[in-house]
């Protein structure tokens, strides 16, 4: 395991909202190594203790061992200011921690990628053992993605550079791998001869603010469906591994975006809704409104084809959006209708295809909707009813945040959370179709007010699921 994590970005949101406190649980339970160090480095000009002052404040705990934790933490950890294009600057600061194996994690805006890392090539900090971890995401379009994987192909090899999705280093996520290969009942009708629809949703209570200018750069197409979504899709869909090794999965993801039908200008009318939140009210709050001149949204609902054998005319729907009225990760499945009903109560319209519905946060559980009967001698037994199994574990484990997970994978070298270059390129060709047909098309952002499920043209996409047992009004 490495034992030096040269931070870049160390001021920025990420960094105090999760990267540092990931940090600090791990040494809590003394998960890294005894002489681990952090490098951090920022805009901001700090020495070493006005930077841990600067910390302190931010990720300070009651919490007792905690509180110890932390003051490990910022024992360990310098900081220097640097400005991350000036290569001859980085190559001179930090090139005297090139005496051991290292990870630089690169917390920063797509644009800097390609500077660092000949700054870091420069100071000696790419050689040997040494990797490289990129947050997303990875550029703004294939060709901008491209450029930035050649750039880091010319200083190091693939098998050490590490792109992250934090939504990979979620347990529940990974549990869809556990649920899928673990279970023949699932994987024997996991495909289109069985199944009808995949839903795939991402809803956040959250607004932009304080993310303005990343936001309308990218909006939720760029900044949500790209990765984590995508990311999502490529778990469920993926076609079993032959072994849990890093490439093995990843060979199944990357065949999956690139199976991923390309939206035509033809297409967005029917499967695309782009949405923007106004001022609204959120968990009793009243809130502001996204008003940024460009037009960006904030919320996307998709339709989208994997064209293989497996699930050919499957759609999957996919929406993310912020400022929902509740904070909601699920995954969908619906079951076909069964082949021949011979029930008369109810009859066959009334009859409920199955469902599995994974729900990934903010709890964790699985259902499984079922049609049964209640045969007690009260009830004719003919009569069906739709019957939820609910699969959950009876007490959900503590979770840690997804970066501790990801921290050490990249500081023990195991890939398999972290995505590879040709899946990011996959990913970045299916998007670039849909924001070009948006734009051949002229697809305007719908509003809707912050608080509501979205623009009401999307209601189609949502999963009835969202809404307790009730039927969607329509479906695709
Ligand atoms: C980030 C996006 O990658 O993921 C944010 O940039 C989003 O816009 C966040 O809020 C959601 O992550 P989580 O873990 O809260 O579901």
């Amino acid at each position: 395991m490495h034992d030096t994590l040269l931070l870049f970005g160390a001021t920025g949101d990420l960094a105090q909202r999760y990267l540092f406190p990931s940090l600090q649980h791990l040494l809590r339970d003394r998960l890294l190594p005894d002489t681990f160090r952090v490098v951090a480095v920022g805009r901001t000009d700090y020495d070493d203790d006005g930077f841990r002052a600067w910390l302190r404040e931010r990720i300070g705990d009651d919490d007792d061992r905690d509180e110890r934790a932390l003051a490990d933490l910022l024992k360990r950890t310098t900081y220097h200011a640097l400005d991350l294009n000036d290569t001859d600057a980085i190559a001179k600061t930090l090139s005297r921690y090139a005496d051991r194996p290292s990870v630089s994690y690169l917390s920063t805006p797509p644009d800097l990628f390609a500077p660092a890392t000949r700054g870091l090539k420069a100071a000696g900090l790419l050689e040997g053992e040494s990797r490289l971890v990129l947050e997303k995401p990875i550029g703004h379009d294939l060709a901008s993605a491209r450029e930035i994987n050649a750039t880091l192909k010319a200083a190091l090899d693939e098998s050490r550079i590490f792109r992250i999705d934090h939504y990979l280093g979620k347990a529940p996520v990974q549990n869809l791998l556990a649920l899928r290969f673990g279970n023949t009942l699932m994987e024997a009708v996991w495909q289109h001869r069985w199944i009808a629809s995949v839903d795939i949703l991402v809803a956040e209570t959250v607004g932009v603010d304080g993310r303005e200018d990343y936001y309308a750069h990218y909006g939720a197409l760029r900044d949500m469906v790209q990765n984590h979504m995508l990311q999502l899709l490529a778990l469920i869909a993926m076609e079993p591994p032959a072994s849990l090794d890093a490439d093995s999965i990843r060979n199944e993801k990357a065949k999956v975006l690139r199976a991923l039908r390309p939206m035509g200008k033809a297409d967005v009318g029917t499967d695309s809704v782009r949405g923007r939140y106004g001022a609204g009210v959120v968990d009793g709050d009243a809130v502001r409104g996204f008003t940024h001149d460009s037009d960006v949204e904030t919320f996307v609902a998709l339709r989208a084809y994997i064209d293989n054998w497996r699930w050919a005319g499957v759609p999957f729907r996919l929406v993310t959006g912020k400022r929902m009225p509740s904070r909601a990760t699920e995954v969908v499945v619906s079951f076909k209708p069964v082949s021949h009903w011979v029930f008369e109560r109810p009859d066959k319209r009334r009859a409920r295809p199955n469902r599995m519905r994974m729900r990934l946060q903010p709890e964790e559980t699985i259902e499984l909707g079922l049609m049964g009967s209640l045969a007690a001698p009260e009830w004719n037994a003919t009569e069906l009813q739709p019957m939820s199994l609910d699969l959950s574990m009876s007490s959900t484990p503590q979770r840690r945040i997804a970066y501790e997970r990801l921290m050490i994978d990249a500081l023990k070298g195991d890939q398999t959370l972290f995505v590879r270059d040709d899946e990011v390129e996959a990913a970045w060709h299916w998007i670039d179709s849909v924001s070009d047909a948006w734009r051949a098309a002229a697809t305007a952002t719908q509003d809707y007010p912050a608080g509501s499920w979205g623009p009401t043209a999307a209601a189609d996409f949502l999963p009835a699921a969202l809404f307790g047992n009730g039927h969607k009004k329509s479906s695709a």
